[in-house]
């Protein structure tokens, strides 16, 4: 470990530093010209935080409830693939960080650990106890898919997050130049033969992983799905990949548990707006029959205090995870984690969020009224 890391952007540097270049290069990279990666950051910049004084902000209460589960902040762990390419424990890991701070984790369909053990090395820790959720990609395949969901139920994920932006992998072109794959030693553990695995030799001239996308995933995906999903699960079912109100209504007629406005981290179509700059359209649109949350982009307490202002009822961080993992392990997740959690209580004091203060915020263009949590 080298010095102090005192903000996330310390973790990147560091996992920069420990990664092999073509793992780094697939967990930071964006689509295409990776404008809107770059705009995920700082769309956030666009808004300044206006606070309030003298008000006892001794006691801030960062705990939050998501899907029927109490968590101890609203900053939750988005689904991101392949974790045991960042750190030997991989998703378990992040498990056992996540109950350690009590908040919740979305494994990724495509994960390095069985859906079993990442149950398993969540219960087992200690600490504040955290939450798991299951990441979906629906496959051509529905016997399949539904096996995954039921495997999930079995054995306790508390919801399903379907992610709907992903009928085809976006270009991103440090993947296709690398030839992304798995290494040898590991495979998508949750499938077992050696083409839903990830796991065979040759890939060709591109990203495998897009390559994968293509002979697994099913683009003929519709809204019908999401009905057909929700009468083969008993969880709550959540869209993940919201970027309009249009959207976000059609998704509450089809009656979601819930929405998760996300771009998937940029990676897919390059051009589309940052989710903070679309979260309010979709917060509106909803008009309070779902919760709405968001990812990406989010780097510090301030930007949680941001997108819970513009209405989210908690965020999602993906890369910062990774950069933990790779940093430390365990606990390097769990020192990120509480970094945010630190972050965030600050940025909640400074403004003037105590309890006792009532949850809507007011704003105008730009200036979020955080103390009063009333809007302009
Ligand atoms: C390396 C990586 C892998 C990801 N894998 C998945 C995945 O398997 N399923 C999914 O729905 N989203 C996946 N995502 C998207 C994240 O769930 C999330 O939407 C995004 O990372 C949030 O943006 P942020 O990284 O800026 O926090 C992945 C993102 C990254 C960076």
């Amino acid at each position: 470990m080298s010095g102090q890391r005192v903000c996330v952007s310390d973790f990147e540097e560091e996992a920069r530093r420990v990664l092999p270049k073509a793992v780094y290069d697939y967990y930071r990279s964006g689509a295409d010209e990776q404008n809107t990666l770059a705009d995920n950051v700082t769309a956030f910049n666009r808004w300044y935080l206006v606070p309030r004084v003298l008000r006892d902000v001794s006691a801030v209460d960062l705990r939050v409830s998501v899907l029927g589960q109490k968590l101890s902040m609203p900053v939750c762990v988005a689904a991101t693939a392949m974790q045991r390419i960042a750190h030997p424990e991989g998703e378990t890991a992040t498990a056992r960080a996540c109950a350690a701070v009590g908040t919740g984790m979305m494994l990724s369909s495509w994960a390095t650990s069985t859906i079993e053990e990442v149950m398993s090395a969540m219960t087992a820790s200690l600490g504040a106890g955290g939450v798991l959720w299951l990441q979906l990609y629906i496959y051509k395949d529905r016997e399949l898919t539904l096996s995954l969901v039921r495997r999930a139920e079995e054995v306790g994920y508390k919801a399903i997050f379907v992610t709907v932006d992903t009928p085809y992998l976006g270009r991103r072109w440090d993947d296709m130049r690398n030839r992304f794959k798995l290494p040898p030693h590991l495979s998508l553990s949750n499938f077992s033969t050696a083409s839903l695995a990830f796991a065979e030799g040759n890939y060709g001239n591109d990203s495998g992983l897009a390559v994968y996308v293509a002979k697994a995933i099913d683009p003929t995906l519709c809204w019908d799905d999401i009905a057909w999903l929700k009468q083969h699960t008993r969880l709550p079912v959540i869209v993940k990949g919201i970027l309009n109100g249009e959207d976000a209504v059609q998704a509450v007629n089809y009656g979601v548990n819930g929405i998760l406005v996300s771009n998937h981290g940029a990676r897919q179509l390059d051009g589309v707006p940052a989710t903070l700059d679309v979260l309010e359209e979709v917060v509106q649109a909803v008009q309070g029959r779902c919760d709405v949350y968001m990812d990406g982009g989010v780097r510090r307490g301030t930007d949680v205090l941001k997108a819970l202002a513009l209405g989210a009822k908690a965020v999602f961080i993906g890369r910062p995870v990774l950069w933990g993992l790779a940093c430390q392990g365990e606990q390097g997740v769990i020192e990120l984690l509480e970094l945010l959690k630190e972050e965030l209580r600050l940025a909640m004091a400074l403004s003037g969020n105590t309890p006792t203060h009532t949850h809507t915020h007011t704003h105008t263009h730009t200036h979020i009224y955080t103390g009063t949590l009333q809007c302009v």
